[in-house]
């Protein structure tokens, strides 16, 4: 009788989520338009960067592991020459410049940025003193988003993406323990961002993926996860989805034709904001917070960036 209960409350929910996860209907064709993909090589950012690749897209994978291979088989599938492999590595402020750099003297406009590298739990602090998930995750893509936002500005109707999570609804991120609500924090980023770039043509969203089945989540683990951990673990082993399903709301915001902006999507549609995101003034004190963490200057802030074009 238990088991019973428990097999058909597990159907139930499966057969729930399995309703509520939409599909991308577009079947826009992407030929002359150029997208960045951080995290590219592998999870959510290669299953998008396959996608946009067979849409003609030019297609600029950034990640830390060698994208080599990943290129050439992406050429080859999808027949579109224009696919490219750069290296930056997110645990170093330095790096991050030095590609930002490289990448506008290579690409002269950027349609696409999409702001979803990201890992579970990496150790330890990095070569600029921060713990290395939040750099990676939040702090790398603060600065890489204000150092591209002149070519972005460029760019007819460009558009940013970040990957959160309904993770950050149930953050209690304060400017005291910024680091460990990495979720909230993107989705506050955005929406701040979104609303600075108003009037300028460029768009900013955040998304929930869904409880895909990456390595971000296995990789939680290492030495001997809690049984929090363990459980959530255990949860995304019966209910999490494919990087294919995964991929459908960043894919809805690469292809639509609506310059919908500062919302929070989940299932190819807007969704509430994490109630987080709606505290104005917190989300203003983290911005400037992220500002000084991250050594911007004066001249690459949004509004000093604003003000020159
Ligand atoms: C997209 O359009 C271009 C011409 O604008 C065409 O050459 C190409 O074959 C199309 N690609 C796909 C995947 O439909
Ligand atoms: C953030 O910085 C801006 C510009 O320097 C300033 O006007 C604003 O008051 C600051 N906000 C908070 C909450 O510190």
């Amino acid at each position: 009788m238990f088991l019973w209960t428990v097999l058909s409350l597990f159907c139930i929910i499966k057969y729930i989520l399995h309703l509520t996860t939409a599909r991308c209907k577009s079947i826009k064709n992407l030929t002359g338009k150029t997208i960045l993909i951080t995290g590219g090589n592998s999870g959510l950012g290669l299953e998008l960067a396959k996608n946009v690749a067979s849409r003609g897209c030019t297609t600029i994978i950034a990640d830390k592991t060698d994208g080599a291979e990943t290129v050439r088989k992406l050429i080859k599938e999808s027949n579109n020459e224009y696919i490219f492999y750069e290296f930056v590595d997110f645990t170093s402020f330095k790096s991050v410049r030095t590609f930002a750099e490289e990448f506008k003297n290579k690409y002269k406009q950027l349609d696409v940025l999409v702001n979803n590298a990201g890992v579970g739990n990496a150790m330890g602090k990095t070569e600029d003193g921060l713990e290395a998930t939040m750099q990676i995750n939040y702090f790398s893509h603060f600065l890489l988003t204000h150092l591209l936002l002149d070519v972005l500005l460029k760019t007819p109707h460009s558009r940013i993406i970040f990957t959160s999570s309904i993770a950050g609804y149930v953050s209690n991120l304060n400017k005291e323990n910024l680091k460990c609500y990495i979720h909230a924090a993107l989705a506050m980023m955005s929406k701040t961002l979104a609303h600075k770039l108003r009037g300028t043509g460029v768009t900013v969203n955040a998304h929930h993926p869904g409880m895909v089945k990456t390595n971000i989540v296995s990789s939680m683990n290492k030495d001997g996860a809690s049984y929090f951990i363990k459980f959530i673990q255990f949860l995304f082993w019966l209910w999490g989805m494919d990087t294919d399903s995964g991929v459908q709301t960043m894919l809805h915001l690469v292809t639509s034709d609506e310059d919908t902006t500062a919302e929070f999507f989940m299932n190819c549609k807007p969704f509430y904001q994490p109630p987080i995101v709606c505290n104005d003034k917190l989300r203003d004190t983290i911005w400037n917070l992220s500002e000084v963490y991250v050594n911007l200057k004066q001249e690459e802030k949004v509004d000093t960036v604003l003000n020159m074009i």
